[in-house]
């Protein structure tokens, strides 16, 4: 059986396509069969990433491991049975096509509400949530009460969360093993950065879920898309001497990778 990894956030610009580029193309790197669905038909970021990476790589002729992309198959009005969800149908098949040659299957949801990324939950072995460092973003996740220290209840995409977890548990499926990655963390403004470590901190016992090591704001994660590459390629295309900074964010990516705790892979890469 494949794993099912879904990068889920309904916050629009969390992060999800740069970190869902970047896992399938650290595990593809590392040996696994990874096969990549984008879910956001209308942006089609990840699905973009993608493509963008097989023409430059062919123009460079160059080889690297890339994530295997697949489309959600066009499904004939007939082909539903009597009351069954046209997406729903259409999001089984294309998983049903991954399963037989993925290690990993990665589905990258899109920043908003759709029956597509709310039954795409309900199949992640691995959920990631990546969250930019603001309370504005936060605030999908739980209010909070002004100070930002105090909690006062769940908010509309961990109770999304919390649903496809019933879902899961009613099939007799293994939990969502749930993980919040920190995004886009800054050098300044310590006293939000602190004040959003003890809100996920909190948060994380209360409804369940473990806090990965995150990413800081780096420009290099706004650079690779054009070319279809992460932090972890640019060596193979010639790059002879990182900087400080890609060299961090690459230990970043190594970071996350090892805290995911993905079944059969190795930690040290
Ligand atoms: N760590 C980072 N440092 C700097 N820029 C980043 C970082 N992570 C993401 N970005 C940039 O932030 C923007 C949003 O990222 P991305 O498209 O991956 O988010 P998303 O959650 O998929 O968005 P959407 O909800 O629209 O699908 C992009 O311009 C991306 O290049
Ligand atoms: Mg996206």
């Amino acid at each position: 059986m494949a794993h099912i990894i879904v990068v889920g956030n309904e916050k629009g610009g969390a992060g999800k396509s740069t970190v869902s580029m970047h896992v399938a193309t650290a595990l593809v790197r590392m040996g696994h069969k990874v096969s990549g669905l984008d879910l956001d038909l209308r942006q089609r970021t990840f699905g973009r990433y993608v493509e963008n990476r097989i023409a430059f790589l062919k123009q460079a002729e160059l080889e690297l491991p890339s994530p295997a992309l697949h489309e959600l198959p066009v499904i004939e009005d007939g082909a539903l049975r009597p009351g069954e969800n046209m997406y729903d149908h259409r999001l089984s098949a294309a998983v049903a096509a991954m399963e037989p040659d993925s290690d990993f299957i990665l589905i990258d949801c899109p920043g908003s509400h759709t029956r597509l990324s709310q039954v795409a939950h309900s199949l992640a072995d691995t959920l990631i949530t990546p969250l930019n460092d603001s309370f504005i973003d936060f605030d999908l996740l739980a209010h909070t009460d002004a100070s930002g220290d105090k909690i006062t209840g769940p908010s509309v995409y961990s109770e999304m969360v919390w649903n496809a977890r019933q879902l899961r548990a009613q099939a007799g499926l293994a939990p969502i093993d749930w993980v919040v990655v920190r995004n886009r963390l800054g050098a300044q403004r310590m006293v939000n950065k602190e004040k959003m470590e003890r809100a996920v901190a909190n948060l994380a016992k209360r409804i369940g879920f473990r806090v990965a090591p995150g990413f800081n704001e780096r420009v290099i994660f706004r650079e690779l898309f054009p070319r279809g590459l992460t932090l972890l390629d640019l060596k193979d295309i010639g790059v002879k001497q990182l900087n400080i900074s890609n060299v961090a964010a690459r230990q970043e990516l190594r970071d996350l990778i090892k805290a995911l705790k993905l079944p059969g892979v190795n930690a040290d890469f």
